[in-house]
């Protein structure tokens, strides 16, 4: 073999690494220590980082100053990548990335500024909806812009037993529009939807109790960004019904709040979880690189 072969060849191969996984005192969450995603994983190593998103429903990766291929790449690992419907807030030449940013370019928002004002798992209003989701901080605010997760396999373990009757067997229906015209940043518009956006969300239906498909735990499937109503129900039931689920589903206890550190990743599991943006400060600048890995259709 050439030395040029060999170099290649050491250059692609992936190398073992050393790196902790540091669970948080919270009801969720793990943070990864000294792992380098801009190198590729080994099988074990995937197969370590794979079993602890399953375990902890979201991983914080520290210090990860990666590319956009470098985050698309890893990524893949964990399924197909889903394109968002908002085209005009995709990275240039890298679909796979879709900005959240409250920042004005040019009188333009460069990003989607107000994602996740409401409790929501993304994508849930699409048939296929979201395995997870990986998020990296390229800019930061000097206060606030939290995100906070919920764990809604903690949540349904812990209703009360009139609640679970009452939700049993029951499907509810997931739109993108439902809110959709509620989320915006003072002074920013969200973007008209086309009418080809709006044939890319028609609205779907999925049980309001999922078995997740890798633990088999059961997981409450409801969210207040898109659910719209339970269905073969009183639509004043459902009301009432999908508001006492809320408000169990985002209590204390089952929450851990991310406070961002420069060049986190984070990678939560949309079928454990929900999440929330807390917002930050309008005149500070925040910009977050998300890619999104698509799931099983819900049961
Ligand atoms: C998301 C999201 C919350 C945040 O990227 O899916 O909801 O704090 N983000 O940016
Ligand atoms: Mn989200």
């Amino acid at each position: 073999m050439s030395a040029f072969a060999t170099s290649l060849s050491l250059s692609l191969d992936a190398l073992p690494q050393q790196f902790e996984i540091k669970p948080f005192a919270a009801p969720l969450g793990a943070e990864i220590i000294g792992l380098d995603l801009s190198k590729p994983l080994t099988e074990a190593d995937f197969k370590r980082i794979h079993q602890a998103h399953l375990d902890h429903a979201l991983l914080v990766f520290r210090n990860q100053q990666i590319t956009p291929e470098q985050q698309i790449a890893f990524s893949r690992r964990f399924g197909d990548l889903q394109i968002h419907v908002l085209k005009q807030f995709l990275l240039a030449d890298h679909p796979e990335i879709f900005i959240i940013s409250n920042i004005i370019e040019n009188g333009q928002p460069i990003g989607l500024g107000d994602a996740g004002k409401f409790w929501h798992s993304d994508l849930s209003y699409k048939e296929l909806p979201s395995l997870g989701s990986m998020l990296l901080a390229i800019e930061l605010p000097e206060e606030g812009g939290d995100t906070l997760f919920a764990s809604q396999q903690r949540v349904y373990a812990s209703l009360p037993e009139h609640l679970k009757k009452a939700i049993e067997g029951r499907r509810a229906a997931h739109s993108y529009t439902a809110r959709y015209d509620d989320e915006v940043v003072v002074g920013v518009q969200r973007p008209k939807l086309t009418p080809a956006q709006l044939a890319e969300v028609k609205s779907v239906v999925h049980p309001v109790v999922r078995t997740h498909p890798e633990t088999g735990e059961k997981v409450l499937f409801v969210n207040e960004n898109f659910t719209t109503h339970i269905l073969d129900i009183p639509e004043d039931e459902s009301r009432q019904l999908l508001a006492e689920l809320f408000a169990h589903s985002a209590r204390a206890e089952f929450i851990y709040r991310h406070q961002w550190q420069p060049h986190d990743m984070l990678f939560w599991d949309n079928r454990a979880l929900v999440h929330l943006a807390a917002g930050c400060p309008l005149d500070q600048r925040r910009r977050m690189h998300r890619t999104t890995i698509q799931g099983d259709a819900p049961f």
